[in-house]
C-alpha cells in the first residue's frame, strides 16, 4: 500500500503553529520536507519542558530514524542550518536523517545585505517589514539565473565561475546604487567552499526520496512555512514574501505531482496574527489587540517584533480553503480565547459601503475593508487538558462549530496549549 502526504501549510499571515502541528503529525509520517522560504520562518516546537524554535530544518527533526528534506523550492542559509543542527547536537538530541537537494538556492551574505539595504531605501508606506534573511533577494537571482545552488558548493570550479558574475553585477549594485564598498570575492568563496564541505554529504533529491517513500508505503509530510495571505502570488502583494507557501508550491518546490497529493490542512490561528506591514482588516490597536499578544504570547520567533494582533477573520479562511482546496483544518491556540465574555468572528467586509464576503484581490480595497463581526459566546474555563472534543466547554465547542460551517470543511485537531500532547485530534 502507498504512504498517504499531507501538505500542511498557514491559512492566515504566519505564524498559526504550523512547526507544533508538523510534530504531532511527525510521529506517523516517515518523511518530512520544507518546500519552500527560508531562514524568514520561525516554527516552534514544545515537547514537555523544552522549547525549539527550528528556522530552516523541518520539524519532524526531533524524531531519530525518520528522514527530513529541504527541497528544491527552499532558500537555505548553511549559517542559520549550521547552528541549528549544532544547537540540537549540543542539547544532546538525537536527529532524523537531513537530506538537502542538489537545486536548493543559497542564501549568500549579500543577499542578506542587499535585503535590509532594499528595506531601509523604501519609504513609508512602501515598506514590507522583511526579517532581513536575504530572501526576496535570493528569490530574485533564482529567478534572474544567477543564482547559487546547493550543489554548486561541492563543487569548487562551477562555484568560481558562477560567484565571479553574481558578485561582479552586486559590486555594481552595492557601490552605484547604495554608495556601499565592494564585496571581497575571496572571503565569499573561502566561505562557500567550507560550507560546501559540510553540505556535500548531505546533499540529495527530495523527489527521489518522497516517491520511493510513498511506494514503501510511507506518509510523507510536507511542511509549508509562511502563509496563504503572504503567498506572492495569493497573498496581499506587495506586502508578501518571495515564494509560495500556498498548496501548489509544495508541488513545485519538493518535486511531486499534484496527483500524489492526499490532503491539505491548513493551520488557522483561533484569532489572528500579522508581522510586518500590510492591511490586517480585523487588527486591534486597543486593550483588545494588547490582550491577545500578552495571552497568546504573540512575539515574532525569528525577530522578536511584536504581532499585530485582532480576531479571527473567517473571509481570509474562506479565501484559504479555496486558494489550497483546504480539506480540513488544524486550530490552535483556541486556549488563548479562554476568559473572553464574548469573542469576534468576522464574516464579511465593508468596502466603499458594500458588503462582500469574498476576499479581496486587490490590496488597495482590504485596506479599505471594515470587518463586520458575529458575536459569539465565550467561556471562563480552563480548557488545557481537555484531549477530546466533548471535553470542551459548550461554548468553545459551538465556536469551533461556526468556524467548520462558514469554511465548509473540518476541524481536524485543535490546539489547547503549545505542548505536544496539548492537542484534541478529531479524525486526523
Ligand atoms: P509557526 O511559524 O506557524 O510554526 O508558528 P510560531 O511557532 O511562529 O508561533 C506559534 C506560537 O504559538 C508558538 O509560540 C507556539 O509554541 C505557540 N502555540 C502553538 N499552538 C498553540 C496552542 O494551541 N496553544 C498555545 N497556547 N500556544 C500554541
Ligand atoms: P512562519 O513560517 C510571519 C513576513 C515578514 C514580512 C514579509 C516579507 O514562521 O509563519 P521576508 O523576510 O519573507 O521577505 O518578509 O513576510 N514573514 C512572516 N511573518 N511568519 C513567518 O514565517 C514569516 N515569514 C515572512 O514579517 O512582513
Ligand atoms: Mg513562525
Amino acid at each position: 500500500m502507498k504512504g498517504r502526504t499531507d501538505i500542511v501549510l498557514g491559512v492566515q499571515w504566519g505564524d498559526e503553529g504550523k512547526g507544533r502541528v508538523v510534530d504531532v503529525l511527525a510521529a506517523r509520517a516517515g518523511i518530512v520536507v520544507r518546500y519552500q522560504g527560508g531562514a524568514n520562518a520561525g516554527h516552534t516546537v514544545v515537547v514537555g519542558d523544552e522549547k525549539y524554535v527550528f528556522h530552516l530544518l523541518p520539524s519532524g527533526i526531533l524524531y531519530p530514524g525518520k528522514v527530513c528534506l529541504i527541497g528544491n523550492g527552499v532558500v537555505l542559509d548553511p549559517d542559520t542550518l549550521f547552528e541549528e543542527i549544532d544547537g540540537l547536537t549540543a542539547r544532546g538530541k538525537k536527529l532524523a536523517r537531513l537530506v538537502i537537494s542538489h537545486g536548493t538556492h543559497i542564501v549568500m551574505p549579500y543577499h542578506k545585505q542587499l535585503d535590509k539595504l532594499a528595506e531601509a531605501a523604501r519609504s513609508a508606506g512602501t515598506k514590507i517589514g522583511t526579517t532581513g534573511r536575504g530572501i526576496g533577494p535570493c528569490y530574485t537571482d533564482k529567478f534572474e539565473r544567477i543564482g547559487i545552488r546547493a550543489e554548486d558548493l561541492a563543487n569548487p570550479s562551477v562555484l568560481k565561475e558562477k560567484l565571479t558574475i553574481a558578485i561582479n553585477l552586486k559590486n555594481e549594485i552595492l557601490t552605484k546604487i547604495y554608495g556601499e564598498k565592494p564585496l571581497d570575492f575571496n572571503e565569499i568563496y573561502t566561505k562557500a567552499l567550507k560550507w560546501g564541505e559540510r553540505i556535500k554529504p548531505m546533499l540529495g533529491d527530495s523527489f527521489l526520496e518522497i516517491n520511493k517513500a510513498v511506494n514503501a508505503g510511507e506518509n510523507v509530510l510536507f511542511e509549508g512555512a509562511q502563509a496563504t495571505l503572504l503567498d506572492i502570488d495569493h497573498g496581499t502583494y506587495p506586502f508578501v514574501t518571495s515564494s509560495s507557501p500556498c498548496a501548489g508550491g509544495a508541488c513545485t518546490g519538493a518535486g511531486v505531482g499534484p496527483g500524489r497529493i492526499d490532503r491539505v490542512v491548513g493551520v488557522v490561528k483561533a484569532y489572528c496574527t500579522r508581522v510586518g506591514e500590510g492591511p490586517f482588516p480585523t487588527e486591534d490597536k486597543s486593550d483588545l489587540g494588547n490582550m491577545l499578544r500578552t495571552n497568546g504570547g504573540e512575539f515574532g520567533a525569528t525577530t522578536g517584533r511584536p504581532r499585530r494582533c485582532g480576531w479571527c477573520d473567517l473571509v481570509a479562511v474562506d479565501y484559504a480553503v479555496k486558494v489550497n482546496g483546504l480539506d480540513g483544518l488544524a486550530l490552535t491556540k483556541l486556549d488563548v480565547l479562554t476568559g473572553f465574555d464574548e469573542i469576534s468572528v468576522c464574516t464579511s467586509y465593508k468596502v466603499d459601503g458594500e458588503t462582500r464576503k469574498t476576499f479581496p484581490s486587490s490590496c488597495a480595497d482590504l485596506a479599505k475593508a471594515k470587518p463586520v463581526y458575529e458575536k459569539l459566546k465565550g467561556w471562563k474555563e480552563d480548557i488545557s487538558k481537555c484531549r477530546k472534543f466533548e471535553d470542551l466547554p459548550k461554548a468553545a465547542q459551538d465556536y469551533v462549530k461556526y468556524i467548520e460551517e462558514y469554511a465548509g470543511v473540518p476541524v481536524l485537531l485543535i490546539g489547547v496549549g503549545a505542548g505536544r500532547d496539548d492537542t484534541i485530534m478529531r479524525g486526523i
